[in-house]
């Protein structure tokens, strides 16, 4: 038995792979049919709430003539001590895919490490792909490709940071991460980042990282999980994306945050409600990008051959 393509994030994918998702996924916004689900079932279990990524799948699935389970990981017997394993074993029988939004990444390579159907990333504390992907759709119906232009990450270096710097190693994007020193990327990720090829550079000061960028992003500054919120916050507090902070981006930036936002703390209303915000196109966009993510781990879509 072949092993199923799982997509637990960008930098597991080749370039052409990506491209060929977003390509697909831009087809299927444009009206292309897509019936990579049809009577197929889709399991979603989530250990942390959701509304864009619930959603969005689900209503994937039932557009791509399927069927989504969404599962509350409370209220299955994974909450009362069953294996990650077994689990896996047991929705392998029932469903075609399983979508996983959790707390631990290890958790979600387990899963994928014993499903004999696709695992897709939903979230984890380390990473975000699909949002990612999502992101990188929008910036470039907006203004063509990613490759070349200066991202400014600018807050806390979390899970949707990291999948920037996946990308940032497929996609040729020019990351800038502005962070507190407390909050610094790890120098792992930077040192692999790096050996191959990516442009990633980190700054302290968020004028430095946002200086000329063509897209400004940002997150919450207390992620789902957080023990430190309170110590976050006060060392967040000088990187509030501002109008101030926007003024010295490229002239046609965009503004970027996956939501959900916290008007005044991460970005000020003005922003992000403001004309180069493109925050509900990201959010949008999740749809039509789960939708070519599917069909590329249900096989719809070639894969590169494994190295
Ligand atoms: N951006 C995002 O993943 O949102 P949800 O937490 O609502 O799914
Ligand atoms: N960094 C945020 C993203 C939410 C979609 C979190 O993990 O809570």
């Amino acid at each position: 038995m072949s092993e199923p393509r799982h997509f637990l994030d960008l930098d597991r994918l080749s370039t052409g792979e990506l491209r060929r998702i977003l390509d697909h996924a831009r087809a299927l916004k444009a009206g292309a049919p897509g019936r990579a689900l049809a009577g197929r079932t889709l399991a979603m279990i989530f250990e942390k709430p959701s509304t864009r990524t619930r959603v969005s799948f689900e209503v994937a699935a039932q557009q791509l003539g399927g069927h989504a389970v969404v599962l509350n990981a409370r209220d299955m017997q994974l909450g009362r001590g069953e294996t990650i394993a077994d689990t896996a074993r047991v929705l392998s029988r029932y469903v075609h895919a399983i979508t996983l939004r959790t707390d631990h990444h290890a958790k979600l390579l387990e899963l994928a490490a014993h499903a004999t159907v696709p695992v897709i990333n939903a979230l984890t504390d380390a990473s975000h792909p699909c949002q990612i992907l999502a992101d990188v759709l929008t910036f470039e119906e907006h203004r063509g490709p990613v490759a070349g232009r200066i991202v400014a990450w600018v807050g806390d270096f979390n899970n949707v940071a990291r999948s920037w710097v996946h990308a940032a190693m497929r996609l040729g994007c020019i990351l800038h991460v502005a962070c507190p020193p407390e909050l610094t990327p790890e120098p792992e990720l930077l040192a692999r980042a790096r050996a191959e090829g990516a442009r990633v550079e980190v700054f302290a000061e968020p004028a430095a990282a946002v200086r000329g960028a063509h897209l400004v992003v940002t997150d919450t500054w207390v992620s789902m999980g957080d023990a430190d919120g309170a110590r976050k916050r006060r060392l967040l507090e000088p990187y509030r994306v501002d109008a101030r902070l926007m003024e010295l981006a490229a002239a046609d930036a965009l503004f970027m945050h996956c939501l959900p936002a916290h008007r005044g703390e991460e970005v000020t209303a003005e922003v992000i409600d403001g004309p180069r915000s493109v925050v509900f196109d990201e959010a949008e966009n999740r749809l039509h990008v789960q939708k070519a993510i599917l069909a590329w781990c249900l096989g719809e879509i070639g894969a590169d051959p494994m190295p």
